[in-house]
């Protein structure tokens, strides 16, 4: 339908694809930003919205109300109001196999200090595949239900979470404050029906039950989530005015007796064998179920273990999910194209002919790198036998939970005659600049820098991304469409851009895309980012592998922007104090630090920078919480064995209580605790007149004798 050109139109077949557009371009926007899952590509996107465009080009009087054109991303997520978690959200790092799950086991065991053979237990019920939901009940009453978001804020869904039959309005016997957390989700049964009444009634039907439920909880008008069946059960808390339980086990018989639903298939496992034996039993179970989970989340039962391993960045140490085995299809790879990220690293994806895995519709597959594609892995062995994988083959795909889907097998009986090796390019697809491999490294990387366009676009892209600059109505698609017409080629631009483009609004109202009222809220939402943590600066600059977590780290240990350039600037020459300094930094690793020296004193790239500081006030880094804490701001090192604690905890707790934990020793270390063993940090120490601690001194200082 939509390939009739748009000048041969009559006036009914534009009426009538304006609302189809119409349509399609709101479930799209709504995949996208609502529901986290895009179900077309951005260039299919595109072409429906330059085609939306067209239309309404030649048939301006048929413009509709709702038209495309004038929105931006997607109302309801701007609609809910934002919650700031009282405690973090958390997910969880995945296992696949036994053998990840028995090491899971051995790092718990080595951080506590636990022998093999000494008693731990773990809880184990399966993964909801739903989304997850904050209950938070004061006085035994529910105030307030909050989305998971990013983790640290969440969207306000109140209103939505009392439509909800298992989730109790009043709680007797509670805790003053209680925040019961657990997973949204929708029965097998329920979704079918749904989706019944949705066709049924000319309304768009979901691809599967977590989308349903998504869509449900997410509603605008909590009359219709009303309607929705959806279900709830509770398997976590965040904030407590008093303790739920000792263990894990009887926490959620706390939870359950108070009124939540709690999953039936929860048990309580002596061992990794236990774990492995009810993951089976259950992955057997999964298709009676009458649910959708995606795998077994395993918990280490005593509470007070669980707070001694305590979090990672965002995921606990004391609990792994167990994922089923991924979802499989087969369908023909009909392109191979090549896509340019960030750091310029030419990333091949296969373009599917589209099949469905696991109920989703899957057209795109991640293909890795050149070695993948050749059948090889980065050492040069053979992989799938060595077949390699060419245009037109017969491909094997999968996708395990939310990940992107991958290709794994190549079916050669099928392959085509004509069927040619891939050629890897080694000149950038976009900029035609080279691509070049380095020694020891998988991927081929663009090396056109700040000209190649399509680093620059990746680079705008994870500037405004929610973990660094956040900025409200200037997504990815934005960014493209500013990027294109040449409105904004580096971050610094994007601060200028009321002043070039703003006056009377007149010329963003007209784009594409644009209103005035959209336009207004973008220069707002800019405006409000003119302040910025150091944190989020540092991951913003987009830098090689410096991620959320170590830039992060940098803030904490710098805490202004000028002392840490400074030391990014001394650290240059790559050996020397500074550089030690630098790289003694515990979580810092030689690799990082080279990254971030080598690009921040790139002089196209620091050019680039300041003038992107030139319109910030970057915020000091907040230190962890640690009032009255004896250490806060110092500088501990721990050198030899240490006997009642492992060396990840030790470091764990003294972070926790604002301490910083190098691993050398030098006149800026305040504090040296050394075990037996201890060798010549602690002989440096001694030279350098440090305070100089065993792990009981160490213990009392920080008030955990
Ligand atoms: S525990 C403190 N238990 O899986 C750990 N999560 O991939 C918090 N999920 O964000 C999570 N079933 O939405 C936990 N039985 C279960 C779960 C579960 C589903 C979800 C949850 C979480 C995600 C992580």
């Amino acid at each position: 339908m939509a390939d009739k050109a748009v000048a041969d139109l009559t006036r009914q077949e534009a009426e009538a694809e304006l609302a189809r557009l119409a349509q399609a371009l709101a479930e799209a926007n709504r995949a996208y930003h609502v529901e986290d899952a895009p179900q077309i590509s951005d260039a299919a996107y595109d072409a429906l919205k330059r085609r939306n465009a067209d239309i309404e080009d030649r048939f301006p009087e048929l413009k509709r109300e709702d038209s495309p054109t004038e929105q931006v991303g997607a109302a309801p997520a701007d609609g809910f109001a934002k919650v700031a978690h009282a405690q973090r959200m958390l997910s969880l790092a995945n296992a696949f196999d036994a053998e990840e799950i028995a090491d899971f086991d051995t790092r718990i065991r080595r951080y506590l200090g636990l022998e093999d053979d000494a008693p731990l237990r773990y809880t184990a019920e399966p993964k909801i595949d739903g989304l997850s939901l904050s209950l938070r009940y004061e006085g035994g009453l529910l105030v307030q239900a909050a989305t998971r978001g990013d983790g640290a804020v969440g969207e306000n869904v109140t209103a939505n979470a009392r439509t909800i039959a298992d989730i109790p309005e009043r709680l007797t016997d509670a805790p003053d404050l209680l925040e019961v957390r657990g997973e949204v989700y929708m029965s097998h049964a329920d979704f079918a029906a749904l989706n019944q009444r949705q066709t049924a009634a000319g309304g768009k039907s979901f691809a599967n039950p977590r989308n349903a439920a998504a869509g449900s909880l997410r509603q605008l008008d909590a009359t219709i989530t009303r309607e929705r069946p959806l279900r709830f059960f509770a398997y976590a808390w965040g904030a407590l005015s008093a303790p739920l339980a000792p263990t894990q086990a009887e926490a959620i018989q706390r939870l359950s007796a108070l009124g939540f639903q709690t999953n039936p298939l929860t048990v309580l496992c002596e061992s990794v064998a236990g774990l492995l034996d009810h993951y089976r039993q259950i992955e057997a179970q999964r298709a009676t179920l009458g649910y959708d989970i995606d795998g077994m989340v395993y918990k280490v039962n005593d509470l007070s273990y669980q707070s001694r391993l305590g979090i990672r960045s965002t995921t606990p140490r004391w609990a792994i999910a167990h994922k089923f085995p991924a979802e499989l299809a087969w369908t023909v790879l009909d392109r191979i194209e090549i896509q340019v990220g960030r750091t310029g690293a030419l990333s091949p994806v296969a373009r599917l002919r589209p099949v469905t895995v696991g109920g989703v519709v899957v057209s795109n597959a991640t293909l890795h790198n050149e070695d993948y594609i050749a059948g090889r892995d980065a050492k040069g062995q053979p992989i799938r036998d060595g077949k390699d994988i060419r245009e037109g083959d017969w491909v094997q795909v999968y996708r395990a939970g939310d990940v992107i889907p991958k290709v794994a097998d190549v079916d050669l009986s099928r392959r085509p005659d004509d069927a040619q090796p891939y050629e890897f390019p080694h000149k950038c697809p976009e900029c035609g600049s080279d691509a070049i491999r380095e020694e020891g490294d998988a991927v081929r990387r663009c090396t056109g820098g700040l000209i190649c366009p399509a680093q620059a676009v990746e680079k705008l892209k994870h500037f405004v991304s929610r973990a660094a600059f956040d900025i409200e109505g200037l997504g990815s698609k934005q960014v493209e469409q500013f990027y294109r017409d040449g409105w904004i080629a580096e971050p610094a631009d994007i601060f200028t851009l009321r002043a070039r483009y703003g006056s009377g609004l007149q010329q963003l109202k007209n784009r594409e895309g644009w209103g005035e009222k959209s336009a207004d809220n973008l220069f707002a939402a800019i405006d409000e980012r003119r302040t910025i943590a150091l944190g989020r600066l540092i991951f913003a600059l987009g830098i090689r592998h410096l991620g959320e977590a170590a830039s992060n780290l940098l803030a904490r240990h710098y805490g202004t922007w000028d002392a840490f350039i400074e030391a990014v600037d001394a650290a240059a020459p790559g050996e020397g104090p500074a550089w030690e300094t630098l790289t003694g930094i515990d979580g810092m690793g030689a690799v990082m630090a080279h990254s971030l020296v080598t690009t921040l004193t790139q002089p196209a790239e620091r050019a680039s920078v300041d003038r992107l500081l030139a319109h910030l006030t970057v915020t000091e880094a907040a230190r962890p919480q640690t009032e009255g804490s004896p250490v806060a701001g110092k500088t501990v090192v721990f050198t030899g064995t240490l006997e009642r604690m492992s060396r990840a905890e030790a470091k764990a707790r003294a972070e926790a209580m604002g301490a910083k934990v190098s691993g050398s020793v030098s006149a800026k270390t305040d504090i040296v605790v050394a075990g037996p063993g201890a060798g010549s940090k602690e002989k440096k120490a001694r030279e350098l007149g440090l305070q100089i601690l065993d792990e009981d001194g160490w213990l009392a200082l920080i008030g955990a004798q």
